[in-house]
């Protein structure tokens, strides 16, 4: 290693040794976007013990020292992965004599004997890492079923009131059941004191365990439960041990709903989840934006701050959406598409939560995740915002390839993004029969002609795919099955799988409510489960491009400046700005209309900048980061 990269790396170190350290007298929570890793992209539901701290240990040996400091369970740790086990499965669940989800000591051997994570706790603060665990909204259903009695801890009894036990029944919500988990969680009455005990015996049982990080999931978003989220941040804000407390999910986030909770928390999701799609990230662009308008950026937040979260990074080693199955596929998206990933995610300071699975880690993501430049934006830079005053030019005679293999007909397929809404909502009624053959029937979705898909989405129509039995038939008889055209074993499925039933997610043909669907004769699609109407965002299907768009933010001390050009249109792009319009936009940076030298992050190439400009190609997808500095004021 050279003397020179050997300098910085130290610095590099130095700083970030800083950032996970303690903070003298004042303990503040989350002072920058908290960084680690979480389980969800790699292993969906299904890591066990040994996977968990087997990627905890790689943090520890190659992250940390990049303040990569939280490694996170994600949902469903106290499910038995046994058959029939699922992401909305029933009954699965170790919970305990009061109705607390306990994790599956299949999976987590260490929780033996009622000891929950605590050894896993232990292990992990070992490492110099932090602990955290995934939990959902209110109560199982499955414990409202058993109506378990509520502990009331600070009595260390059941709790009683007006001279009765209070149980499950009584504090759980059946009318608020989690959307995309129906099966599994429901909201639980806050203004009962039962309802307050029973929250607070899990919370206080996370920090007895040893947990440094609580991700609540179906909370927030549309799934918005302020009276939870209000009292959990309360429980947490009078333990002895600090919690940081992160929100999820973000679907339909404003600046208006994020000032409700950002006080109460340290993190909350902004956005539906990201998964290595490129249409996944383009919507974070204008949230971010908005957020950064409105302030949002590190405000108050639980004994601390509190920043816009959007999403784990879902790069390098990976499983799909709501699996039952490992890591065992590549990150889809090109180099382009995660540079911009990390490129936004720095200039908006989302917390960083990696999601591959660390002991297949390529130098590629790890260079891509540690990259210095990155994470000092992230960590330390000041006055994050949109830079909306770009110019942009199309080069031409360069039509290329912008995905990393070329389209099939599944992806095709898979491009739509598909919705649920009422059956009344007057945009359902488009669905109608075509006949392709004698024996292959269509459903098409006919409002989207027009688009760049040409043809209509079309999916074919068959009865259940699977045997009925007198028990099943007369509930199930005549509803149908939609089959993807490419894999006639894959059927149209609406259960909750990516936390959100938004692009048609196929999955193995099966006896599932998910999967049935009517075509009433109005024309709308009604899938059995839900009893929800399909529609089809055409608009969103046509158009993914975002434009171009910029983002800027000072370094220390306002002598250096961030400069990040973002090319989301399908073809390469010219992008210029000029120094005196970020010198307006930055009144605390010294660039008085200056000449400076500028590097940019991902060619590595060094330039001057004069004469007022800076302009630079980017790729389709891609991005430029960069680095102003030396700025001396403009020469007479
Ligand atoms: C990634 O690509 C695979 C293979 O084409 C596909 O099955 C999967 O749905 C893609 N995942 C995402 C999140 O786009
Ligand atoms: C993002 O914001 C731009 C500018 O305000 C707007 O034109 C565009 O429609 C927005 N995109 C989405 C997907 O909302
Ligand atoms: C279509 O018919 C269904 C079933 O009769 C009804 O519930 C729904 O409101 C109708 N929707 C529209 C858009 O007419
Ligand atoms: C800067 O502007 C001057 C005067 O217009 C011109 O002569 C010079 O070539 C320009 N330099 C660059 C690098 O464009």
């Amino acid at each position: 290693m050279s003397g020179l990269k050997f300098l910085f790396l130290s610095l590099l170190l130095s700083a970030c040794r800083g950032l996970s350290g303690s903070y003298g007298k004042e303990p503040i929570h989350a002072r920058s976007p908290p960084r680690g890793w979480n389980s969800y992209d790699s292993f969906s539901w299904i890591i066990s013990e040994e996977e968990f701290l087997q990627n905890a240990e790689i943090v520890s040996s190659r992250l940390h020292a990049y303040g990569y400091e939280y490694v996170v369970v994600d949902y469903l740790w106290y499910r038995r992965k046994v058959d029939g086990a699922y992401a909305d499965s029933l009954g699965f669940d170790v919970i305990d004599e009061w109705g607390r989800m306990q994790p599956d000591p299949e999976r987590w051997p260490s929780s033996k004997g009622g000891k929950g994570f605590t050894e896993i706790a232990n292990k992990v603060h070992s490492m110099g890492l932090k602990f955290g665990i995934h939990v959902m909204r209110g109560i199982s259903t499955q414990a409202v079923n058993a109506n378990t009695p509520i502990l009331d801890t600070r009595k260390g009894g059941p709790y009683q009131e007006s001279g009765r036990e209070w149980r499950a029944q009584d504090i759980g919500i059946k009318e608020r059941p989690c959307p995309w988990m129906k099966n599994g969680f429901m909201g639980v009455n806050t203004n009962s004191g039962a309802g307050r005990a029973f929250l607070r015996s899990l919370y206080e049982q996370y920090a007895e365990w040893g947990v440094d990080f609580v991700k609540h999931d179906c909370v927030f978003g549309d799934d918005l439960d302020r009276e939870e989220v209000s009292f959990v941040s309360e429980v947490l804000n009078k333990l002895s041990r600090p919690i940081v407390y992160s929100l999820s999910p973000g679907t339909s986030v404003t600046p208006a709903m994020a000032r409700q909770v950002n006080g109460l928390v340290n993190m909350y999701r902004v956005t539906a989840d990201d998964w290595d799609s490129w249409r996944d990230i383009v919507p974070h662009f204008n949230i971010s934006r908005d957020l950064a308008a409105a302030k949002m950026i590190g405000s108050g937040g639980l004994q601390g701050k509190s920043w816009p979260d959007l999403d784990m990074l879902p790069l390098g080693w990976l499983t799909d959406p709501g699996s039952n199955e490992g890591p065992h596929r590549m990150c889809n998206l090109t180099l382009d598409e995660q540079r911009t990933q990390v490129t936004l995610w720095a200039m908006a300071k989302s917390p960083l939560m990696f999601g591959g699975d660390l002991r297949k880690l390529d130098d590629t993501t790890y260079n891509l995740i540690t990259n210095p430049t990155i994470l000092r934006i992230n960590s330390f830079s000041s006055d994050n915002m949109e830079f909306p005053h770009i110019t942009s030019s199309e080069v031409h005679g360069m039509k290329q390839n912008i995905y990393s293999r070329d389209l099939t007909e599944e992806d095709t397929l898979h491009r739509p993004d598909f919705g649920l809404t009422s059956c009344g909502d007057s945009r359902a009624n488009v669905w109608s029969v075509k006949t392709l053959s004698q024996d292959v029937e269509q459903i098409c979705w006919e409002a989207n002609s027009g688009n760049k898909f040409e043809d209509p989405l079309c999916l074919v129509k068959r009865n259940l795919l699977v045997a009925l039995d007198e028990q099943t038939i007369d509930k199930y008889q005549g509803k149908l099955h939609l089959l993807a055209s490419d894999r006639r074993d894959f059927c149209l499925d609406a259960s909750p799988k990516r936390k959100e039933f938004k692009r048609g997610s196929f999955s193995p043909c099966r006896l599932d409510e998910n999967q049935m669907w009517e075509l009433n004769s109005n024309g709308t699609l009604r899938n059995s489960y839900s009893g929800l109407c399909a529609v089809v965002d055409s608009e969103k299907a046509s158009a993914v491009s975002g434009g171009v768009r910029s983002w800027i933010a000072t370094g220390k001390g306002g002598r250096i400046i961030y400069v990040a050009f973002f090319n989301l249109e399908d073809g390469k792009r010219v992008i210029s700005a000029k120094i005196s319009d970020l010198a307006t936009a930055l009144p605390r940076a010294h660039l008085k209309g200056a000449s400076c030298k500028c590097g940019e992050v991902w060619s590595g190439k060094d330039f001057g900048v004069v004469n007022d400009s800076m302009s630079m190609e980017v790729e389709a997808h891609g991005c430029a980061l960069f680095v102003l500095n030396y700025c001396s004021p403009r020469r007479r």
